[in-house]
Parts: C-alpha cells; sequence; structure tokens
C-alpha cells in the first residue's frame, strides 16, 4: 500500500500548468503553482493573471470555486523554498530541453530526499531532463505525460527512464488511477512517447492538407473531429487549444530526434505553423489562432 500525496508543486502557470495544478486540488491536495516573477514590483502578475484566467475557464477546472483555494500562487525567485515541503513536484514549463534542465537542478537542491518529480514534457527525452542530477534524483524522476484538459481527458501516459525506482512508478500509477481519475499507459522514453507521436502526425498532416490540398479548416475540422471518435474537436480547434507555439517546439524538437526514421519528412513543421507563430497567433492562449472570435463569432482564418 503506498500513501497518498498531499502537498504537490506545480512549475508553470500556462496552458497545462493551471490546469494540472486544478486537477490536483480536486483530488484533494494542497498544491503550490509557481511560474517565474513579474519583470516589474514584487507581485506574482505572472502566475495571478493566469489563474485568474483559469477560474474563468470554460468548462471549469475546479470541482468548485472553493477547491480552488487549494492552490497557493508563487513565483521562483521568493517562493522556490515551498518545495521542500512537497510530496510531488511536476515541471510543465516551456517546451524547451535547456529550460527545463536548468529548471531540475534547481529542484534538486531544494526538494526533499523522498519527494517524486515528474515532468509533463509531450515529448522530450527524460532521460536528458533529468541528466547531471544525482542518481537519487534520477530514481525518483518520471514522465507524467497530461493531456489538455487534464481534468477532462482520461489518459495519464508514465514514462520511466532506466533508473526510475519501479516502487515510484508504481505509487505514480497507484495515485492517477485512484485519485486523479486517469486511465493509464506506461510507455517508453522515445521522442513524443506514443500518444504524442500519433497525435503530433496527425496535426501535420491536418495542415498540409489546408496548404496543399485545399481543404478548409472547417472540412478538416469536421473529417477529424467527433465523427471520429474524437471527445469535442477537430484537428485545428485542438490545435488552438494545445497552442501553437507548443506544437511547433513539439514537431521541432521531434524532426532531429528521428534522423533514421523513414517517415521523418512527414514530421518536418509546415511553414503555415511557423508563420502564425511568428505573428504571436498561438491560439486560445493568445486569442487567435486558427480560429478567432469577430464579433462574438468563431470564425476560422480560412
Ligand atoms: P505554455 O506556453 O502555456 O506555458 C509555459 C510556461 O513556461 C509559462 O507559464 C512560462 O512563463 C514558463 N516559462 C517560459 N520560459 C521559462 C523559463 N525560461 N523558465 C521557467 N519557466 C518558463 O505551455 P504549456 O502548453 O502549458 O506547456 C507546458 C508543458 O506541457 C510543455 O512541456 C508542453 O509540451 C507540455 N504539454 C502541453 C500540452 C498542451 O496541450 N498545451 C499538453 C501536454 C503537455
Amino acid at each position: 500500500m503506498f500513501k497518498p500525496f498531499r502537498t504537490a508543486a506545480v512549475l508553470g502557470a500556462g496552458v497545462m500548468g493551471t490546469q494540472i495544478a486544478a486537477h490536483l486540488a480536486n483530488a484533494g491536495l494542497t498544491v503550490h503553482l509557481l511560474d517565474l516573477p513579474a519583470q516589474t514590483g514584487d507581485k506574482n502578475d505572472l502566475v495571478e493573471g493566469a489563474f485568474k484566467k483559469a477560474l474563468k475557464q470554460s468548462p471549469p477546472i475546479f470541482y468548485t470555486q472553493k477547491t480552488a483555494q487549494r492552490v497557493i500562487l508563487g513565483n521562483y525567485d521568493q517562493h522556490f523554498d515551498r518545495l521542500a515541503n512537497v510530496d510531488w513536484v511536476i515541471e510543465a514549463v516551456v517546451e524547451n530541453l535547456a529550460v527545463k534542465h536548468e529548471l531540475m537542478a534547481r529542484v534538486e537542491k531544494t526538494v526533499r530526499s523522498d519527494a517524486v518529480i515528474s515532468t509533463n514534457t509531450s515529448g522530450l527525452s527524460i532521460h536528458a531532463i533529468a541528466q547531471g542530477r544525482s542518481k537519487a534524483f534520477r530514481q525518483r524522476f518520471l514522465g507524467t505525460h497530461f493531456f489538455n484538459p487534464p481534468r477532462y481527458l482520461k489518459l495519464l501516459e508514465l514514462i520511466p527512464t532506466a533508473e526510475t525506482n519501479l516502487q515510484v512508478l508504481a505509487q505514480m500509477e497507484w495515485f492517477g488511477r485512484l485519485y486523479l481519475g486517469k486511465g493509464i499507459v506506461i510507455a517508453k522514453d522515445t521522442p513524443n512517447f506514443i500518444a504524442n507521436r500519433i497525435g503530433i502526425f496527425v496535426t501535420l498532416l491536418g495542415v498540409k492538407a489546408l496548404t496543399e490540398q485545399g481543404y478548409t479548416i472547417e472540412e478538416i475540422d469536421t473529417l477529424s473531429g467527433v465523427l471520429v471518435g474524437r471527445p469535442k474537436s477537430g484537428i485545428f480547434r485542438t490545435a488552438d487549444l494545445v497552442g501553437l507555439d507548443t506544437l511547433l517546439y513539439v514537431a521541432d524538437n521531434l524532426y532531429p530526434a528521428i534522423p533514421t526514421d523513414e517517415r521523418q519528412d512527414l514530421f518536418q513543421a509546415p511553414e503555415l505553423m511557423r508563420k502564425l507563430v511568428e505573428t504571436g497567433t498561438l491560439g486560445a492562449k493568445s486569442g487567435q489562432g486558427f480560429y478567432k472570435k469577430v464579433k462574438g463569432e468563431i470564425q476560422s482564418i480560412n
């Protein structure tokens, strides 16, 4: 029998960090949600802004407004020492290996020796993120890949490395099923694991169907949405929800990681996606992606 996690720290208050923090609070945990400090002043502007926005999200990410009180906001500069009091640290910062790697060095200096540490990376090497950390740290480290939106999507991929302690993996599997209500799949530490290797492939194919085959965004969403068993939305609406910048990071990380894959070219990020990201068109988080709101109506950018 394992001990359930009672306290957690989520690093990164973006699309996923806020929602993971909310889902852990729904499960009864006290959660510290931290992000970069504000550029001016000593307030937690960034995390507070993100949290306020998250509270208005529809469908709601918290079971009740009261549940939201279990989330304690902070920033890395002033509140990193809180990591010394938590059972589980989840990293959900930008999909960049150097950033995650550096953050883990800081986490190692602060966490309790029995805390579990995990990353929500979409597909970077779990082994590489923990490289340079102590053996004891690496034994308590694994990938916990939640899907967006984490309150509603049932899948949780767990990605152990060759060094992850099997008891840690078993505890996470037990906790994920029993407390977070997840269906667990244990994946290998290969680029983009299982679900996202398929997911990014389908997304990129959708963009190519748009730019090369004359389909519209609406047509592709109809063809790839609820009719084929997706819970709510097709390729482009999902892409807007995920964030086009995150999808581009995923594609750009994956492409060089699979040089011997005969399908490598199919994973090359389309120019349209790069252009949209360059102009700050990031999806729901920036207010416009493949769709935008015009006078209250949602329209595609066809
Ligand atoms: P996001 O772009 O919404 O948020 C990223 C967060 O990282 C921001 O709050 C930002 O302040 C922080 N950040 C940026 N630079 C930083 C730095 N140098 N040091 C520390 N923090 C920094 O990203 P999102 O979508 O929440 O993704 C977070 C992680 O979750 C990524 O690894 C992503 O691949 C993964 N993921 C994303 C999913 C999605 O649907 N968006 C689904 C599953 C996994």
